[in-house]
């Protein structure tokens, strides 16, 4: 079924993957440590995991013989220990009961502690192109959307209807390859926010395309739990009128924007510990002055709730700390700021101060 889905997917692949290492094996064991150490962090930070593991337990005869200690520290950081034990675990019973060779077929794979569908189906296909696909994440998003398919993802139903989706349009020639190519779409082109829709391979085919639901799909029954966060943006200004500014780095909402300086916390601050706390201190030094605090702002994203107060404080000299940025308050028309800050600089109030 569907065999241009495979071949355009796995044209595009091939031109547009990432070179990361467990790409170049079929060795099991090595595909098996990858796959759970991703399930616990992204591909930046989890190649360094996979090649300390790798290094130090090159198989899966060493990984068995290891202290458990010893497979703890290496897997500090990426927390939820019990994933770390059970790597232990399984390895043990791969020597012990399979001799040391990870069983070539899927049920027996599903089997093995810590290892469930998705895991078993990513095995079983890249490290023995078996014609099992995967149904992660990535997939869900991109056969929700490719197909318009408003069945919940996490329903039961919605559960059955996508994994069978998946194994209809697996290329049963090239199991590895088309699992690779449509995580890796799903994962690098088709985003969860703002995919790159005129661009994508499939948009003559996308039924959310077409229709506007690219950013409603997939659907969950249950709400996803939103995450509230408190911002204190602090404007800050010295007697020449310049301010200091940030650019917002890769890892979180709003990339390569700009914003004041901010201090975040997961609970709301008075505005008296934000004056007295050492991280403003190292910024505004002690002698500033408060000309405005603004109302909170509550902003809205898809899985966060933001809450920001403004401050605007007038310094006699600022410290222009690594990866700041000053410039006249007259050009601050002249940045990329999120909807949240221009909606502060918007408020007829600020005029009266700048
Ligand atoms: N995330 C989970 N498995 C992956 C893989 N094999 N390659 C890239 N990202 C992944």
């Amino acid at each position: 079924m569907e065999s241009w889905f495979s071949a355009q997917i796995g044209k595009w692949y091939l031109k547009s993957k990432r070179d990361l290492p467990w790409r170049h094996t079929t060795n099991p064991y090595h595909i098996w440590l990858s796959e759970i150490i991703l399930q616990q962090t992204q591909v930046a930070q989890g190649l360094a995991y996979y090649n300390r593991f790798i290094l130090k337990y090159p198989t899966v005869n060493d990984l068995a013989a290891a202290k458990e200690d010893e497979v703890l520290k290496l897997w500090q950081g990426l927390g939820y220990y019990s994933r770390a034990r059970n790597l232990l675990f399984t390895a043990n019973v791969v020597v012990q009961k399979h001799k040391g060779l990870f069983p070539a077929n899927h049920a027996q794979i599903k089997d093995l502690k810590g290892i469930g569908e998705y895991t078993a189906a990513a095995i079983a296909s890249f490290a023995f192109n078996l014609p099992h696909a995967v149904v992660d994440g990535n997939v869900y998003r991109l056969l929700s959307r490719l197909f318009g398919i408003k069945t919940p993802i996490d329903s039961t139903q919605g559960k059955k209807m996508f994994s069978e989706l998946a194994q209809n349009l697996l290329n049963r020639k090239n199991p590895a390859l088309h699992n690779q190519a449509i995580m890796e779409f799903g994962s690098q082109f088709c985003k969860p926010t703002r995919p790159d829709c005129k661009h994508c391979i499939f948009n003559n085919k996308c039924e959310a395309y077409k229709n506007g639901w690219v950013e409603g799909l997939p659907l969950k029954t249950k709400k996803t739990k939103v995450k509230k966060r408190y911002f204190n943006y602090v404007l800050i200004i010295d007697q020449n009128n310049n301010a200091l500014l940030n650019r917002r780095g890769q890892s979180d909402i709003w990339q390569g924007l700009y914003e004041f300086v901010l201090f975040e916390n997961s609970q709301p601050v008075l505005p008296a510990d934000l004056y007295q706390s050492n991280e403003l201190l190292k910024v505004c030094g002690r002698e500033f002055d408060v000309l405005h605090v603004s109302k909170t702002f509550k902003h809205i994203l898809s899985h966060q709730q933001l809450m920001a107060v403004f401050h605007v404080i007038r310094v006699k000299k600022f410290v222009l700390k690594k990866g700041l940025i000053k410039t006249d308050i007259k050009n601050l028309t002249g940045f990329a700021f999120p909807r949240l800050i221009e909606k502060f600089l918007n408020e007829p109030e600020l005029k009266e101060i700048l």
